[in-house]
């Protein structure tokens, strides 16, 4: 089922959720590109289970996710107990909470969600007001991003990305990918994307939200990166973050600490895009930040499943970039260059 809908701005048609009116409609992303299912959910379990098995993911589509699941959840409770259904709402927000580790924006949106309930009455509905907005909000800091971004490239011809930061990943837009659709706007024309092993959010996601907007692009493999950059055919590396600490170090897909060291032997510079509700001002650097594993079938091929078999994974699918490799960080407040701990301080409150 297509199920696209039209913007204002050009190159921009996917959207990954949508509030129907009593549920949240998922474009299921682990069947993309061969097919574009979408999914519906009326409860916190199912949003919960929609972000665990991947259906939903990239850090901001993952918190705008659970704000609507917070939503349904209050939906149910005050179903079943007008009078009483804060008491109850806690464990959903705390299993939506347990579906995925690394991304900062499950937490903050999360914890927006809970202050928005303890300041109301019994009425559940402004909590369907704010989650719009998030959901809003998060498409205009793209946005922002997007112009602020794109001014940093003037005069580069190429960029690398990694991962998928579209429309896919976020409200709509994109953080590096909305830096790149915006710079594409303004005549940039080459663009490279990593295939991201072993999930292949670039192979298969990025790929597919460009093809949808017709913006041409280059598909390497993961290890090609270096070589290209030795080129001389990119001038920044654009990646996205699911966790940056208050000194900048930043989290993102398993691969982006490769790039940012290869960029820099290369003369390459190395931007990260993302909302302040990214940025977790109570982790003081990137060592302390929780990196999801996941499982081992993941990275193996069907053979070595097998119970006899001796050959394990590790498969940790982020990373993390210590700040003095990024050259700027791009939030939808402001830049930051060469970031550090007291210029990160300048984007919080
Ligand atoms: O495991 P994923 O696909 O959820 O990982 C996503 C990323 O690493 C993205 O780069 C990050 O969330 C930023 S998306 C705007």
């Amino acid at each position: 089922m297509h199920n696209h809908c039209e913007h204002p701005y050009t190159n921009d048609s996917v959207r990954a959720l949508q509030w129907t009116g009593t549920g949240l409609r998922v474009l299921d992303q682990r069947q993309l590109p061969s097919s574009v299912a979408y999914d519906d959910y009326d409860s916190a379990s199912g949003v919960a289970e929609a972000i665990r098995s991947m259906r939903v993911r990239g850090a901001p589509a993952i918190g705008i996710a659970a704000a609507y699941g917070v939503v349904l959840a209050a939906k149910q409770r005050h179903y079943q107990s007008p009078n009483h259904w804060k008491e109850s709402i806690n464990q959903d927000i705390d299993l939506l909470a347990a579906s995925r580790p690394t991304a900062v924006n499950l937490f903050w949106a999360l914890d927006k969600m809970r202050q928005a309930i303890a300041s109301i009455g019994d009425d559940p509905s402004p909590l369907l007001t704010l989650a719009l907005a998030i959901h809003e909000d998060d498409i205009a800091a793209n946005r922002r991003m997007g112009g602020l971004g794109a001014e940093l490239l003037e005069g580069s011809t190429g960029v690398l990305t990694h991962c998928n930061t579209g429309s896919l990943a976020t409200g709509g837009y994109g953080t590096a990918l909305g830096v790149i659709r915006s710079a594409y706007s303004h005549g940039l024309r080459n663009i490279y994307a990593c295939e991201t092993r072993p999930w292949l959010q670039g192979a298969r996601l990025t790929a597919w939200e460009l093809d949808q907007d017709h913006i041409p692009a280059k598909l390497i493999a993961d290890s090609a990166a270096a070589w290209l950059m030795q080129t001389g055919a990119v001038q920044w590396v654009i990646v996205g973050a699911d966790h940056i600490a208050a000194n900048g170090d930043a989290a993102n897909k398993i691969g982006t600490y490769s790039h940012a060291v290869n960029a820099r032997f290369h003369g390459v510079k190395f931007m990260v895009v993302a909302p302040t509700s990214t940025i977790d001002w109570n982790t003081n650097s990137g060592k302390a930040i929780q990196i999801e594993e996941r499982e081992r079938k993941e990275l193996l091929s069907e053979y070595y499943h097998r119970e006899d078999s001796v050959i394990d994974a590790w498969n940790p699918v982020f990373d993390v970039t210590p700040a003095c490799l990024i050259d700027a960080i791009v939030t939808e407040k402001g830049v930051v260059l060469n970031p550090d701990a007291d210029k990160m301080q300048r984007l919080n409150g």
